[in-house]
């Protein structure tokens, strides 16, 4: 655990409505132990994912205490209405150094590689793009038409980071748990945070 000292200054999640609302919430339970603020933006259909798929309820705006949170924790996570505009990290000049969208629709990738504002999710990462800040996305959707493997190659073409919520299974995964942190590793692993989640190929163990 780092020291408030430690912290890093804030991070961007945005959650779309791509299945896996599991590798949010629990990307949210590690992220405010690294940033001193988690700003999230989430889309509508996010919030049906979410009550669909974890059974989860979040807050329209405000502080998100995330059922394993500490309330110190707790505090750093706050939700932000998707149509407001005025929030920090929707500007360039205040915009943050990172920012993760998990899990990301295939509609998200789409708005986002061709520029298209229909709320403050597309609009913060298009500021992260035009300030060449880090972007990473958690597509999901399967089969992929061409509309998708376009959009995403535009998007890898400017310098985005597509992690596929695709998990291996050669390391020993064999509980859902294992898959859920096969991903959440390639995740953390482009945010540069040393947590080991997820046994590495030839640590041995299976
Ligand atoms: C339970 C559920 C699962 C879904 N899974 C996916 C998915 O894996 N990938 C995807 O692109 N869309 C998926 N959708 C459809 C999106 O939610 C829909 O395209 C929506 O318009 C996305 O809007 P957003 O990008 O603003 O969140 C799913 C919808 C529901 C209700």
């Amino acid at each position: 655990m780092e020291t408030e000292l430690m912290l890093r200054h804030s991070i961007t999640v945005g959650i779309s409505g791509g299945s896996g609302a599991v590798y949010a919430v629990r990307l949210l339970e590690i992220l405010p132990r690294y940033y001193r603020r988690v700003n999230i933006v989430m889309s509508n259909a996010a919030r049906q994912v979410l009550a669909q798929e974890v059974d989860v309820v979040a807050p329209a705006a405000g502080a998100w205490g995330l059922p394993n949170a500490t309330p110190e924790e707790a505090e750093r996570v706050l939700i932000w209405n998707n149509q407001n505009y005025n929030a920090p990290f929707a500007s360039g000049s205040n915009c943050p150094d990172q920012m993760v969208i998990v899990p990301c629709s295939m509609s998200t990738v789409a708005s986002i590689a061709h520029g298209i504002d229909q709320n403050l999710m597309h609009h913060a990462a298009a500021v992260m793009l035009k300030e060449k800040k880090q972007l990473i996305l958690v597509p999901r959707e399967t089969p992929l038409s061409a509309i998708h493997l376009r959009n995403m190659l535009t998007l890898a073409e400017l310098g985005v980071t597509l992690v596929p919520a695709m998990p291996g299974f050669y390391s020993g995964q064999s509980t859902f748990d294992d898959l859920i942190n096969f991903v959440l590793q390639k995740v953390l692993n482009q945010l540069n945070i040393d947590l080991k989640l997820s046994r590495k190929w030839g640590e041995g163990g299976g």
